[in-house]
C-alpha cells in the first residue's frame, strides 16, 4: 500500500496523513469511503452465523425496564418488525473471506493493532447506546441508516449496575447520519451514540492495544519458558531447549555457611542467588521480540481451517500459476529473521521471500521471489499448506 497516496478509504488523504493527524487523536468523519459499498452477508447471513456455537455474539435490547443484554449463540431473535434490539457479532474476519478482505484495507495500521471486524444488525431505534471504548474504531455503515451523535467530553462516569457500559451523562457535541459506505473513526474514550434509523447494519473494524501490565507479564512467561527450555535434559520440561538464554542449571551452593542460632531466618546467601539469578534472563528485544511475536499471532479459540489438499506437494511441484495465498485465520508475523505463524515460532528464518509473504499475504508463484524459495522454505509452507494456513489458488 502507498501509504503517501491520497485514499479515498480515508476520503482523500493519505495513510500517513489520517495517522499523524487523527490516529489516536480525533474522529474523522468520511462521506463515501467506500462508495457504493455492499456487504457480503446480508441481514439473514448475520441472523445465520449467530446460531453457531464459534460465533461471538451479543443481543442488546432496550425495554421499559432499561437495557438488557444476551450472549450467543442466538436460535431465535426477535422479530424484523420489533423496535430497539441490535445484534453484535464479534470477529466476523474469522469466518468470512470478504470481511477478512474488507479488514485488510486497513493495513496500512500494523497487524499488531488490528483486532477484529465485528458487524452489528439493528431495528429502527436499536443500538448499545452512548458509551465509550477503550481502543480505536472504524464504522463503516453498511446497511441502511445510523444516526451517530459523539463527544469528546472528559466525564466517562458509566451508569452502575447495567449489564453493558452506559455513559450517565452523555452530552452530543456533534451529529451524522450515516449512509452506506460513509464510514466514522472514533479514537479511544471518544463518547458516542450510533441508533439505528430503519433496519440497518454497521461493521466495525475493531483495534487493539495491550496495557502494559500484560506486556510486562508477557515478558515474565516468556523468560519463564526460556528457563524452565534451557534446563533440558537436567529436569526441564523439553527434551530439546530450543530457545536461547541463560542456563540456570547449576544448584544453589553454600559451602561456607556457618552454624546457625536462628533458623527460622531466610538466610542471605539463599537471596543473593535468587537476585543473581534472574539478574541473568536478560529483559531485551530477543525476548519481548519472541513474547510478542508468539503472543500476537496466537490464534483465538474460535479460528477453524480446513485440512490442506494432500494430493500437492510444494517441495515436489510448486506450481507456476495461480498464487499461494494465507487462510484468513492465519496469523504470521516478523522481526529481522524471526518468522512467527499462529503462535508458534517459525522453523527457519524470515528471509526476504517469507517476510513479503507475512506483509501481502500472498505470493504469486511465478513472481520472482517464488522461483528463489529455498527447499526449506517450501518445505515449511508445503507443512503450512497441509495444516490449511495456506492455499494455493489457480
Ligand atoms: C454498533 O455497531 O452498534 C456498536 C458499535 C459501537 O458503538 O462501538
Ligand atoms: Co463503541
Amino acid at each position: 500500500m502507498k501509504i503517501d497516496q491520497p485514499l479515498t478509504l480515508l476520503g482523500g488523504i493519505s495513510p500517513q496523513h489520517f495517522m499523524r493527524e487523527y490516529w489516536q487523536r480525533k474522529p474523522l468523519l468520511i462521506r463515501q469511503a467506500i462508495p457504493g459499498f455492499k456487504p457480503s452477508l446480508s441481514i439473514a447471513n448475520i441472523k445465520q452465523l449467530v446460531k453457531r456455537e464459534e460465533v461471538e455474539s451479543r443481543l442488546i435490547w432496550q425495554d421499559e425496564n432499561g437495557w438488557n443484554m444476551k450472549t450467543g449463540p442466538f436460535d431465535r431473535l426477535p422479530a424484523a418488525s420489533k423496535p430497539n434490539w441490535s445484534l453484535l457479532a464479534q470477529s466476523v474476519d474469522l469466518h468470512d473471506d470478504a470481511t477478512a478482505a474488507l479488514m485488510r484495507q486497513f493495513r496500512f495500521i500494523s497487524d499488531a493493532r488490528l483486532d477484529d471486524a465485528m458487524i452489528s444488525i439493528a431495528t429502527d431505534g436499536g443500538g448499545v447506546g452512548p458509551h465509550f471504548d477503550s481502543y480505536d474504531v472504524f464504522l463503516l455503515q453498511a446497511h441502511g441508516q445510523r444516526r451517530w451523535r459523539i463527544s469528546q467530553q472528559e466525564d466517562l462516569t458509566l451508569e452502575p449496575g447495567l449489564p453493558l457500559k452506559i455513559l450517565q451523562n452523555f452530552q452530543a457535541e456533534e451529529e451524522f447520519v450515516l449512509e452506506p459506505g460513509d464510514m466514522l473513526y472514533l479514537p479511544p474514550h471518544a463518547a458516542h451514540d450510533g441508533v439505528a434509523i430503519g433496519n440497518c447494519m454497521t461493521i466495525s473494524i475493531g483495534f487493539r492495544a495491550p496495557t502494559l501490565a500484560t506486556l510486562a507479564c508477557g515478558m515474565l512467561e516468556t523468560a519463564n519458558d526460556q528457563i524452565l527450555a534451557n534446563l533440558g535434559d537436567l529436569g526441564g520440561l523439553y527434551a530439546n531447549p530450543v530457545i536461547p538464554g541463560p542456563s540456570l542449571s547449576a544448584t544453589f551452593k553454600d559451602p561456607d555457611t556457618d552454624a546457625t542460632t536462628t533458623p527460622a531466618a531466610l538466610p542471605d546467601t539463599l537471596l543473593k542467588a535468587t537476585v543473581d539469578a534472574i539478574a541473568k534472563v536478560k529483559f531485551d528485544k530477543h525476548l519481548a521480540t519472541r513474547f510478542l511475536g508468539q503472543w500476537l499471532t496466537d490464534l483465538p479459540a474460535n479460528a477453524y481451517f480446513e485440512p490442506g489438499n494432500e494430493d500437492l506437494d510444494l517441495t515436489v511441484a510448486m506450481p507456476t500459476t495461480g498464487k499461494l495465498v494465507l487462510d484468513r485465520c492465519t496469523r504470521l508475523m516478523y522481526r529481522d529473521k524471526q518468522l512467527f505463524i499462529n503462535g508458534e515460532v517459525a522453523p527457519i528464518p524470515a528471509s526476504s521471500r517469507l517476510r513479503q509473504l507475512a506483509d501481502a499475504r500472498e505470493l504469486l508463484c511465478g513472481s520472482d521471489k517464488a522461483t528463489k524459495l529455498k527447499q526449506k522454505e517450501l518445505r515449511m509452507l508445503n507443512e503450512w499448506q497441509l495444516e490449511g494456513w495456506l492455499h494455493h489458488i489457480d
